[in-house]
């Protein structure tokens, strides 16, 4: 008899008739029939229709058809209710374990055919493999049971319900349930069958479940077997060709280590792998092996021994247009791009993810946290009142969750340590589950990010330290305090390693400070690197009234409560784009460091067990970015954790050009993930030689004037410029404004050690209350020579005192060249960082708009000042378009740093030729091309929304501010702010059309 299942969604209990033990997914020859396809479907606006549906002989014709997997509100094109996006917020009233009457609820049917040769099954078993977020199953009429926990697998026998020939499945789908109350991860709520629903045949004599732990030990592997099959169905063979084993154990009692002399170790760098199979006469397991050892060693977490560094992301499921439904070609693909740019591990926030990602995990090798699915953020609003965690009530419904989470999965080599939930806040119950956890699987660790004071789990764990915080911790002897510990937990925390679960948020324009970072990890052991906040945007494909196809964010959905944009902060667009900080986070955790010193390249392999023989290392000088000469290094074999030193080529230094060395370490052979010649880590190396900076010519027979003059290519009126060549251009114009990053709208967390922000406030807050989207200017003089003109601005905003008085002298060097150098000399008084210095010209459409951008300086792609280290110094090209990143919401973006000479393009013709010459500093501008300005960027929530435009804006910026992390982490670290200061910035300008 079935435990009577309770209708109410406010039941706590995670599952009446769902098996347990929960057991591996495992890739068996068992016979299986997978119910995923049409389904027939209804949507009720409560969960208290009628439950007739669930009748055998109920008549559906009349009802839709739904594809399962699938999420109901992202089908039938709005016609079944709309995705709700939420951080912490609940979507529905603080009243646990209640949730609303307007509940959602779908109902599924569907029939299927028991095939004629299920005849010798012993059991009949019906698995979901994810259904969001409470359900109830019935087959041919008769209740089977049901579940909560979103992304975990149930199965149910349903020995008894089926017969031979057509069934009736039917499913009752709740959205809400006492379980969204632990399931309120920072992304959209999407209710339906999401993951796959599938018959399975239990043989007689079959294997129920498996787990095979591995070890490797000095070249030796093993194998600890533990399976769960009846008595009868031994002997168990264990086979692993390639190794020569073939394991007969007779009895359960049997079940004895397997020792292997030569194996080769599991590593996310060397994920290898080895098929085994574990078979009785009835049924045959295939498990792809891998050795490795977990293990933490004092405050170190160590993996076959050796120190792991985590260079991780963490990686929500999310698809444009399928939601958390799994599609195995994109998740493929998406790893190869991690496996791309370097990321090594994955942090499965917050849930166990579709079974195969760990296949794949596994087979291309990361090192995976995995997290089980549970959040209580929402409980925070009320001052965690009533939080599950520490609830006895909701004891049994974590510990569900962790079983089934730690079973599901228990066999991948690529999980190292087990993850309780995310922000859950702390109590009896998480200390539960670790407890669990440590009894079942006493070789991997545990973590969960809220155990601040280490009371359960064995790694320290922080989200958004700040890199001084970070230091402190990983400082030996520091007595700095810990968040929320006294100094003797903060002295327990400092005996673990440590590992930023989360840091670097991803969203929007940024973020910097990765190499910041990234140093702390080479300098103290204790610290493991950490996972980026988070792989990819959440974006959902939408189109907008005027039929523009858009990815969607909080709020565009009209939600009641919404948390706008900020599910838009991954490393990859929703489109899949990897953006400039992929490329930053690519360059800084490298696994190969460069070091010049003198003639010699000192070469350090970073990885954790691979050696360089995988690699092989190009050079190549250029001459203003123009290539001279290339070659290959012979670099000997590099071991893990060593450095080699090479001679550099000789390098032909150019008298009147900049001379670059560039040494590329690329792929020597294709692998799963790129092909060979990609390039893996890159470093240059300036050996140019000091050319003096022309100073500037002084003038004399200045007089005033009405400014309206030619001087050579460059026309007057008014003392403003109308006219380079043949091309209609006004400016220079002061911009100190920049569309404020998600970073900039930020006002996240204390500023104890950064000057750079106002606690409390963003700095795009303060930009706009001093008007610097809104400046005006005043001209305070107009003088002129045979060949130059001078105007002093005085700029300000409305309603400020504060002013930036502004000098700008044209003279013409030559008959087709002028120079411009702008003195920007702001008054006393200012006191925000300001999000720029630069000058802005206007050019506007002409009958060949220009489109496109060729320079010499830092590129290819956008940096600034803490976002640094993928630039590289050379000759770039881009269209107008591709120079800007087009962010979920539009914002700053664009800016190239240090540019020599940029020539602004229509089609393949040069229209203006700008060579930017260094300060007395050295410094050099950067430049902006883009068909918008900051302010109309600014003012526009999503890409479609700005304005169509054939005009083009190019900015030169004698300085940006950096980007920081403060949408949510620190803001930028001050070396890197930009504070109000005198600037000069001198251009050379030819117009060769
Ligand atoms: C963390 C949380 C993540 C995400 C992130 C901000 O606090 O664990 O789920 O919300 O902040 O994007």
């Amino acid at each position: 008899m079935l435990p009577e299942f309770s209708p109410h969604v406010s039941d706590l209990a995670p599952g009446r008739g769902a098996l347990r033990p929960a057991r591996s997914w495992l890739h068996s020859d068992a016979k299986s029939l997978s119910l995923n396809g049409s389904w027939r479907f209804r949507l009720s606006p409560t969960a208290s229709a009628s439950e007739d549906f669930a009748a055998e002989g109920f008549e559906d014709h009349g009802w839709d058809s739904i594809p399962v997997p699938a999420h109901w509100v992202l089908e039938g094109d709005g016609a079944y209710g709309h995705p709700i996006y939420t951080n912490i917020q609940f979507p529905f009233p603080i009243d646990p374990p209640y949730v609303p009457d307007e509940n959602p609820t779908g109902d599924y049917r569907r029939t299927f055919d028991v095939p004629a040769d299920w005849s010798d099954a012993e059991r009949v078993v019906l698995r979901f493999d994810g259904v969001e977020s409470l359900f109830r199953v019935w087959v041919n009429g008769v209740e089977i049971g049901g579940a909560s926990g979103s992304r975990l697998a149930h199965e149910f026998d349903v020995t008894a319900a089926v017969r031979p020939g057509e069934n009736v499945v039917a499913v009752r789908v709740h959205q809400w349930s006492a379980a969204s109350y632990v399931e309120d991860q920072d992304q959209w709520w999407l209710p339906g069958i999401f993951r796959d629903v599938t018959l399975v045949a239990r043989p007689a004599g079959g294997i129920e479940d498996v787990w095979l732990r591995t070890g490797f030990d000095d070249g030796r592997g093993r194998v600890e077997a533990e399976i769960a099959a009846d008595a009868t169905a031994f002997p168990v063979t264990l086979r692993i060709p390639e190794l020569g084993v073939e394991q007969v154990w007779a009895t359960p009692t049997d079940v004895t280590p397997v020792d292997i002399a030569a194996v080769e170790p599991w590593s996310a760098e060397r994920p290898r792998l080895y098929d085994a199979t574990v078979s009785t006469a009835a049924e045959t397991v295939t498990l792809r092996v891998g050795f490795r050892t977990v293990e933490i060693r004092g405050d170190q977490f160590l993996v076959n021994g050796r120190r792991v560094v985590f260079h991780g992301v963490n990686r929500h499921e999310t698809h444009p247009e399928r939601g958390r439904v799994f599609d195995e070609a994109h998740a493929r693909e998406d790893l190869a791009l991690m496996k791309r740019f370097n990321v090594n591990a994955i942090r499965t926030s917050h849930y166990p993810p579709h079974p195969r990602l760990l296949d794949l995990a596994d087979e291309l090798g990361f090192w995976v946290i995995l997290e089980c699915d549970l959040e209580t953020h929402g409980f925070d609003k009320v001052g965690w009142t009533g939080n599950p965690s520490d609830d006895p009530a909701w004891r049994e419904a974590y510990l569900d969750r962790i079983e089934r989470t730690v079973e599901r999965d228990k066999n991948h080599p690529s999980i190292v340590i087990w993850s309780l939930g995310n922000e859950a806040g702390t109590g009896s119950n998480l200390a539960a589950m670790s407890a669990w956890v440590h009894a079942r699987d006493a070789e991997r660790p545990v973590h969960y990010e809220g155990d601040y004071t280490g009371e359960y789990t064995d790694v320290y764990s922080r989200m958004y330290a700040s890199v001084l915080e970070t230091e402190q911790i990983g400082t030996d002897g520091s007595r700095a305090p810990l968040l929320n510990c006294t100094p003797a937990q903060g002295a327990r925390q400092r005996t673990r390693p440590f590992l930023l679960c989360e840091y670097a948020h991803a969203m929007g324009n940024g973020p910097g400070a990765f190499d910041q970072y990234e140093a702390l990890v080479h300098e103290h052991p204790r610290l493991h690197g950490g996972f980026v906040w988070e792989w990819r945007d959440h974006g959902i494909l939408a189109t907008a009234p005027d039929g523009t196809p858009y990815y969607a964010y909080g709020g565009d959905f009209g939600e009641v409560i919404h948390d706008g944009n900020f599910v838009m902060d991954g490393m990859v667009l929703s489109d899949g784009s990897p953006t400039p900080s992929l490329y930053e986070f690519k360059a800084v955790v490298a696994p190969v460091d460069f070091a010049f010193d003198g003639d010699k390249l000192a070469i350090t392999n970073l990885r954790h067990t691979a050696d360089t023989s995988d690699l092989r290392f190009r050079w190549r000088v250029e001459h203003d970015g123009v290539p001279v000469d290339s070659g290959e290094l012979e670099v000997p074999q590099v071991g893990a954790g060593d450095s080699g030193w090479v001679s550099l080529p000789s390098v032909a230094v150019s008298p009147d050009a900049e001379t670059w060395l560039t040494i590329d370490a690329e792929l020597a052979r294709d692998t799963a993930w790129a092909s060979e010649g990609h390039v893996v880590a890159t470093a240059q190396l300036n050996r140019s030689v000091r050319r003096p900076v022309p100073g500037v010519r002084p003038r004399t027979g200045w007089r005033p004037g009405d400014g309206t003059l030619t001087l050579g290519i460059a026309e007057f009126v008014g003392g403003s410029l109308v006219r380079l060549g043949e091309r209609a251009v006004a400016g220079p114009r002061l911009e100190l404004f920049r569309a404020p990053t998600d970073n900039d709208k930020g006002a996240w967390g204390e500023v104890e050690e950064s000057d750079a922000s106002v606690s409390g406030v963003s700095n795009a807050e303060l930009w706009l209350r001093d008007g610097l989207d809104r400046l005006t200017s005043r001209r305070v003089s107009v003088e002129q020579t045979e060949d130059a003109l001078r105007t002093v601005d005085k700029v300000s905003a409305a309603d400020s005192g504060l002013s930036v008085l502004v000098e700008s002298v044209w003279s013409r060097e030559s008959d087709g060249e002028v120079e411009l150098r702008v003195e920007i000399q702001p008054s006393h008084g200012w006191k925000t960082v300001w999000p720029r210095i630069g000058v802005r010209f206007e050019l506007p459409d002409g009958t060949a708009p220009v489109d496109g951008a060729e320079w010499f300086g830092l590129g290819p792609l956008e940096s600034y000042p803490d976002s640094l280290r993928a630039a590289r110094t050379g000759r770039f090209a881009a269209g107008i378009r591709d120079l800007s990143v087009e962010y979920a919401r539009p914002q700053e973006t664009g800016h190239r740093t240090a540019v020599r000479r940029l020539a602004l393009t229509t089609g393949d013709t040069e229209v203006l030729r700008v060579e930017a010459l260094p300060d007395t500093q050295g410094r050099r501008p950067g430049f902006t091309l883009s068909r918008h300005t900051p302010q109309e960027i600014a003012r526009s929530g999503h890409p479609f929304e700005l304005p169509d435009s054939t005009s083009s804006c190019l900015t030169v910026d004698a300085a940006q501010h950096g980007l920081g992390s403060r949408a949510c982490g620190p803001d930028v670290w001050p070396a890197f702010a930009l504070r109000p200061a005198a600037r000069t910035i001198r251009l050379r300008i030819t117009a060769p059309n």
